[in-house]
């Protein structure tokens, strides 16, 4: 399948280590542009291509960079993605320690993933978020193993999250489908499946026992941004 990463950092880079491994045929981009991804590319076979390439010709395509960066991706970063992609977000708010205060958020009370999906101008699948970086190099486990992790998928497009949750067993993990983007506060940050490393059935558990109200550590001070 050809896959388009926009952002080659943890997790950006360890979807491009794993997607290849899997034969995938992968474009990946960062702020910085193709020439300092060499590395990355000779590592893994990933083509390295300006941001505004990543999406061309792509069945999936992932966004995972710092929340805050989302408005700054080019108008149109999606253009030339195949028929029906489904466009993974992986991305988090840290109000405080890195992406300021987003009144959109706050205010408005959107998800996180919304506020995302407004920025690109198409539905999101939210996958990812709340999985540590290294777990997916080090902790894929084929279906049917009793140590396999579940992460939450949430999404309005159900052809797109059919999708994704397909790619994500093939990398090793089970899913539990979280519902749409509006309820995807349930696997945002502070809440009790966002860093579970856990089953299906303890992930379902968690993802009920979350609750909408945005915890304090979590909410942006000062300055909007
Ligand atoms: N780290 C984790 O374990 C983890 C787990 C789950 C979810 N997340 C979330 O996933 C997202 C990515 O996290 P990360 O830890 O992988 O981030 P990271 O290591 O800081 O890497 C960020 C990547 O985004 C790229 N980037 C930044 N601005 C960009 C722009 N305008 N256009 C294109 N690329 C841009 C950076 O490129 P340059 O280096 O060239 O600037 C870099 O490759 C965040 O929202 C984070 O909250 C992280």
């Amino acid at each position: 399948m050809k896959i388009g990463i926009i952002g080659a950092g943890n997790i950006g880079g360890n979807l491009t280590r794993r997607l290849t491994a899997l034969g995938h045929d992968v474009s990946v981009a960062n702020s910085r542009g193709p020439h300092t991804l060499t590395a990355l590319a000779e590592e893994t076979g990933a083509t390295p291509v300006p941001v505004e390439e990543a999406a061309r010709g792509a069945e999936i395509v992932v966004v995972t960079i710092p929340l805050k960066a989302v408005p700054d991706l080019p108008s149109g970063v999606l253009d030339g993605a195949a028929d029906g992609v489904a466009v993974i977000d992986t991305n988090n708010y840290y109000p405080q320690q890195r992406d300021g205060r987003i009144a959109a958020i706050e205010d408005e009370g959107l998800t996180e993933s919304r506020w995302v999906e407004r920025h690109l101008g198409h539905p999101v699948i939210k996958a990812f978020n709340g999985t540590y970086a290294q777990d997916i190099v080090d902790r894929p486990r084929p279906a049917g193993d009793p140590d396999r992790l579940a992460f939450p998928v949430a999404g309005d497009d159900e052809a797109a999250k059919a999708k994704v949750r397909s790619l994500m067993d093939e990398l090793g993990f089970d899913t539990v489908d979280a519902g749409g983007i509006d309820e995807s506060w349930r696997q945002q940050p502070g809440t009790p499946v966002y860093g579970l490393r856990d089953g299906v059935e303890s992930v379902t558990k968690a993802l009920a026992e979350a609750s909408p109200e945005r915890p304090a550590d979590h909410r942006g001070q000062g300055q909007v941004a």
